[in-house]
């Protein structure tokens, strides 16, 4: 459990990442009733782009960092970008979601590392429907599958730093589609190996997901000693959430020096 966030916090990957996340939950809000968020990977929920950490990788000046002039946003990346004002409290995952529960919906974000899981708690604690947990992720989601609400948003987002996590995370999500296959899915990957990332999509495949759409994110071609492209898959994806996502990083890429694909893994808008 080497991985830490602060590293990488507020790049192109998370750019993205965070904005679909937005894109979702404004989704799920359109409706009165409830829904559930659930994050299996929530790591510490906010983070100092201006620590020594962020600042020797540079990873969020190149990211969030260039993105201040932006403009008539559309509504998931304007909200995206309000939340993430602040250089010194850029928002992980756990707290975008905590931010926009409204009083009828709740959060339950799940973090291993201890040093993590402690502040995530903390971050979290004047959030009265957000709940962290210390724990592992993927033993989480099977206890915490069906919501009773029926309706919800489930991040999963693993650090991949063992060869074993992109199995891990396709069966996880094949476990999770067994007892809720209605929920919206959105699963984060790295793409240093393409073969490696078209391998893990047909795993997602065979999960028995009917509708999943893929979008990578790439500044560059992939590498293998840093993140230069970045996968979602989104399983059951909103309508028209391509449409809003294309809008949305048609303006947040290019300034990051990125590019977005979109690709049909099963079904389609
Ligand atoms: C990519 S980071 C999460 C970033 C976060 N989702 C966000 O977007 O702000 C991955 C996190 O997963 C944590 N982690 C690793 N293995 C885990 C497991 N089995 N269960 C829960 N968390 C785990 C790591 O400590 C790390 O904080």
């Amino acid at each position: 459990m080497n991985y830490r966030h602060t590293f990488h916090a507020g790049n192109f990957a998370d750019v993205a990442k965070h904005t679909a996340l937005v894109a979702v939950l404004l989704h799920l809000r359109k409706r009165e009733s409830a829904f559930a968020v659930i994050d299996s990977h929530a790591g510490r929920g906010v983070y100092d782009l201006r620590s020594q950490e962020a600042l020797r990788t540079g990873e969020a000046a190149n990211g969030v960092g260039r993105l201040a002039g932006l403009q008539d946003c559309p509504p998931a990346l304007a909200a995206y970008l309000e939340l993430a004002r602040a250089p010194e409290a850029y928002p992980g995952s756990p707290l975008i979601a905590a931010k926009l529960l409204r009083p009828q919906d709740r959060l339950v974000a799940v973090e291993k590392h201890p040093e993590d899981a402690a502040a995530l708690a903390a971050v979290l604690k004047p959030f009265r429907k957000a709940r962290a947990e210390s724990g592992d992720g993927y033993a989480r989601l099977a206890a915490l599958l069906p919501p009773p609400e029926r309706r919800a948003a489930i991040l999963i987002d693993p650090p991949y730093e063992s060869a074993h996590e992109f199995s891990d995370a396709a069966r996880a999500l094949t476990g999770a589609l067994r007892r809720f296959a209605t929920g919206i899915y959105l699963i984060w990957f790295p793409i240093k190996s393409p073969a490696e990332a078209d391998g893990f999509c047909g795993e997602v495949l065979a999960s028995g997901a009917r509708k999943a759409l893929r979008l990578d994110v790439m500044r560059s071609a992939p590498r293998d000693d840093r993140l230069t492209a970045a996968g979602l898959v989104i399983v059951n994806p909103p309508f028209k959430f391509e449409e809003e996502m294309r809008a949305a990083l048609t303006l947040a890429l290019p300034p990051m020096g990125a590019q977005a694909r979109f690709l049909w893994l099963a079904g389609d808008d």
